[in-house]
């Protein structure tokens, strides 16, 4: 496995793959990596001929240098795993290799999605993610890369923002990996206390709870939404940040529970923000009404 430092090394490296009509698959992360990172690299490895992990902590995308500090960094232990799982390179820059101008005075606008949900928690968030996503694919060329359901709207953003500017990549999405109790797998739950780990899976809690009155038959958002906001209230360590029902499809935040709702939650549990997200569907008429499916 070939480490690379350089921006011109990474992209002659994947140049030369794709001159070998070799397919590129590329998996962008911070690294700390855990297992759901893993599946990503494990999904490139099985549909690409070489597989890229990137690995780099963007300052461009933390609002606050406390959190920018704070963010889990496990170089040695990443490398590891990215070997373990078969990368055939890593592209791992400086923030100097990166950004050698400084904060680039030009970015990427993420549009209206990203100022909602996470981008209101988090202005600038997404504008710093799709600004080194858009770079880390340029370097690349043409490419698959992979990202994680977990982050849904950035999922969303990266798939607009491949669409709208043309970039040449396909983008595959990876579902979310889960601890046993629920609890999506992410960098920062490594900063929860005891206490704070054993009331973070509340977050699961919430969402299942909400995919469970959809399921029932709820057809009011705003109904769906209290839900989830009482199963996060009742856990004393969780402050909730959001809880949204968006349309899967359009990212609307509609009144009327959609045909693929994706149910979103944010919270806070000591100084970790956790995040996640999964869909809903709601029962047909038929179920709801008497348990029997029409023919
Ligand atoms: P990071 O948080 O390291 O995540 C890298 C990729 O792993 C993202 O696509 C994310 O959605 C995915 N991922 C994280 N936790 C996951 C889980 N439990 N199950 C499945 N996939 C998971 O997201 C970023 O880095 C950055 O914003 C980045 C895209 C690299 C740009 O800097």
């Amino acid at each position: 496995m070939d480490v690379i430092h350089e921006r011109a090394a990474f992209a002659a490296a994947c140049g030369s793959a794709r001159g070998a009509q070799r397919m590129v698959g590329v998996v962008p992360t911070m690294g700390a990596l855990h297992d759901g990172h893993r599946a990503l690299l494990d999904r490139a490895r099985g549909e690409n001929d070489v597989v890229a992990m990137t690995l780099f902590v963007n300052p461009l995308q933390f609002g606050d240098a406390a959190d920018l500090r704070a963010y889990p960094r496990s170089r040695d232990e990443d490398l590891a795993v990215a070997e373990t799982a078969g990368c055939d390179l890593v592209f791992a820059p400086s923030v100097r290799e990166m950004y050698p101008a400084g904060d680039p005075q030009v970015t990427v606008d993420p549009g209206p999605l990203g100022d909602r949900l996470e981008g209101t928690s988090r202005p600038g968030h997404f504008r710093g993610v799709l600004t080194v996503v858009v770079k880390l694919l340029d370097l690349a060329g043409p490419c698959t890369a992979y990202f994680g359901e977990k982050d849904a709207q950035q999922l969303e953003l990266v798939r607009r923002m491949v669409r709208d500017l043309d970039i040449p990549a396909r983008v595959v999405v990876c579902p979310t990996v889960r601890a046993p109790d629920g609890l999506a797998l992410a960098s920062r739950n490594a900063r929860l206390s005891p206490a704070g780990r054993e009331a973070a899976p509340v977050v699961f809690r919430a969402l299942s709870a909400g995919v469970f009155v959809v399921g029932s038959g709820e057809r009011d958002a705003e109904r769906v939404r209290a839900q989830m906001c009482d199963v996060l209230a009742a856990e004393p360590l969780a402050r909730t940040d959001y809880a949204a029902v968006v349309d899967d499809a359009t990212w609307d935040e509609p009144t009327v529970v959609p045909e693929v709702a994706r149910l979103l939650v944010a919270a806070w549990i000591e100084d970790v923000r956790l995040v996640d997200g999964v869909v809903a569907r709601p029962a047909s008429a038929s179920e709801t009404a008497g348990g029997e499916r029409a023919e």
